[in-house]
């Protein structure tokens, strides 16, 4: 049993402080590696290995291909800038042959988990020599796991798995006991720029837990074109959360007075506090309009752009 540290009760200098004594005294003298996404939770564990391992931590960002447009150098370029050495790996190959085929939600993200942690993972930490992994899980993906809701890729030993049997090295996981809204609190107090501690969430299968059936390179560039236009035209309005996803079924449509059997992208824009519960955000029907004609206008293949206005529970965040 994880024992939860609420926001209210966080004090985020002793949590940094207590956190970093303990990853160098897992680590010593060795060399520990960690994944940066760019995430809230993926960037507060970089600062926080940084701070406590210096040179010891390696950190990587694993180009997996379902990346937002020009993730990859954005983030690695901010982090040499907090004197963060990033080092890039493509590995679009590698998870774009995992995905082949699956159209099934949960083995999607089991492909994801199982390239990401045995095949690119594996291969970066043994060339590395290093024995231990730094990362940035958080309760709500234990819970959300445990309770079968969804695989959260980064989830092993709440659910029996030993990752050093399973992958050959030990994780680390400074963040466990906290939510999102705890851990914004302990990126801010890292010194973390407002751009990454108050970033909405970005799931760890990435574009890929949005796209309904198959993912593969196009079906991303459709998502990831439309999350672009999402992503700017909400980024003032203080929710939670905003995405785009990519419908599996067509529907018709027409374009320069022909017919066209198109795709669909739904838009999803959350008010919630820590993803438990989530509501759709009351947006202006001004604003829903522009969404739709960027998307139309620019994302090539879309007839149609809906806006979900279910809550979670029932609904969640994501789509896959
Ligand atoms: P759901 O879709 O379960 O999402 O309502 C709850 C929150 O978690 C994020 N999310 C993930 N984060 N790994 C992560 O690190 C994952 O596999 C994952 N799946 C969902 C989601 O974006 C939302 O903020």
């Amino acid at each position: 049993m994880i024992k939860e540290i609420t926001a209210q009760e966080l004090n985020p200098e002793l949590f940094i402080q207590d956190k970093i004594n303990e990853i160098k005294s897992i680590v010593g003298d060795g060399i520990a590696i960690n994944a940066l996404s760019g995430g809230v939770d993926s960037s507060t564990v970089t600062m926080l290995g940084h701070r406590a391992l210096g040179k010891h931590l390696r950190t990587i960002f694993v180009e997996n291909g379902v990346m937002r447009e020009g993730e990859a150098d954005q983030v690695a370029g901010f982090f040499e800038k907090l004197g963060v050495t990033v080092k890039v790996v493509d590995a679009r190959k590698d998870f774009f042959n995992a995905l082949k085929g699956i159209t099934d939600p949960e083995e999607k993200r089991e492909a994801i988990t199982q390239t990401f942690y045995k095949n690119v993972f594996g291969r970066i930490v043994r060339e590395s020599g290093a024995k231990y992994l730094l990362q940035g899980t958080i309760l709500t993906d234990v819970d959300e796991t445990v309770a079968g809701i969804k695989r959260q890729h980064n989830v092993f030993e709440q659910l029996g798995i030993d990752p050093q049997a399973a992958f050959g090295y030990k994780i680390i996981e400074p963040l466990i006991q906290l939510r999102k809204d705890g851990v914004r609190k302990v990126g801010r107090a890292l010194g973390l720029p407002a751009l990454f501690f108050d970033r909405i969430p970005f799931p760890g299968p990435a574009l890929s837990a949005r796209v309904i059936g198959e993912v593969t390179p196009e079906r991303i560039e459709t998502v990831r074109k439309a999350t672009k236009i999402v992503e700017h035209i909400l980024k003032d309005t203080q929710a939670f959360q905003y995405l785009a996803i990519l419908h599996e079924d067509r529907v018709t449509g027409m374009r320069d007075g022909k017919r066209e059997f198109g795709q669909q992208i739904e838009i999803r824009c959350w008010d919630s506090t820590d993803a438990r519960k989530a509501t759709p955000t009351h947006l202006p029907f001004d604003t829903l309009e522009q969404l739709a004609r960027e998307i139309v206008n620019n994302v090539p293949g879309i007839v149609s752009v809906t806006y979900n206005i279910a809550s979670k529970p029932p609904s969640t965040i994501e789509a896959v």
